[in-house]
């Protein structure tokens, strides 16, 4: 194939409709650090398990390869710019908690923080590992999840191909 083809094939993916975008905590203490994904996706209801796809060359892809658990936070909109930020900057020269606002707190049975002003938190153990091309798909079984009284499944951020948005109306239920 051809350098453009590949870009091609590349942009086409672009076509996907948004995933959800989730601002993933992991490691301990000072080290703790926050990366925002897109790639993030149910894998198996029984057990239940989440995935995240990480790039190889992300600070938090070597934190995901030492720790055993990670924190999937949901953000609403009015974390946009904190979720943009979170996945413009590398928590290897920064402490984005500090920087972006974002409070770390204790997470009921996992060693990674949560983020407070999240509405959904749900805490993974790591089970898997899976390599694909150039992101690994760090399964995580969920053993613990908060959720706001006041949040509503609508009210999680989405994003692909550039633009953030928030889920659009009902249109049928099952
Ligand atoms: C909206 C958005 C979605 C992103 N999704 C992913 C993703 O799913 N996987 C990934 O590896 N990087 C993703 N990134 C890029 C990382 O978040 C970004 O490279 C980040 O700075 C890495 O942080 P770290 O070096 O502290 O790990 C995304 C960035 C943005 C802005």
């Amino acid at each position: 194939m051809t350098k453009e083809e590949v870009e091609n094939l590349r942009l086409g993916l672009r076509n996907m409709p948004a995933f959800p975008v989730c601002l993933i905590t992991v490691g301990k203490g000072k080290e703790a650090n926050i990366i925002t994904a897109a790639m993030v996706h149910v894998f198996s209801f029984e057990p239940p398990l989440i995935g995240i796809g990480i790039a190889l060359q992300r600070h938090s892809h070597g934190l995901l390869d030492k720790e055993e658990d990670f924190v999937v936070n949901v953000p609403g909109k009015d974390l946009v710019k904190e979720t943009l930020a979170c996945g413009t900057v590398s928590g290897k020269e920064v402490d984005k908690f500090g920087l972006y606002g974002l409070v770390k707190t204790e997470s009921c049975k996992v060693s990674a923080p949560s983020i407070s002003q999240c509405p959904v938190n749900f805490e993974c153990k790591k089970v898997q590992k899976v390599t694909t091309g150039d992101h690994d798909w760090f399964i995580g079984e969920v053993v613990a999840v908060m959720v706001d009284k006041k949040y509503k499944r609508g009210d999680g951020l989405l994003y692909w191909g550039g633009e953030f948005r928030l889920p659009g109306k009902i249109i049928k239920e099952r």
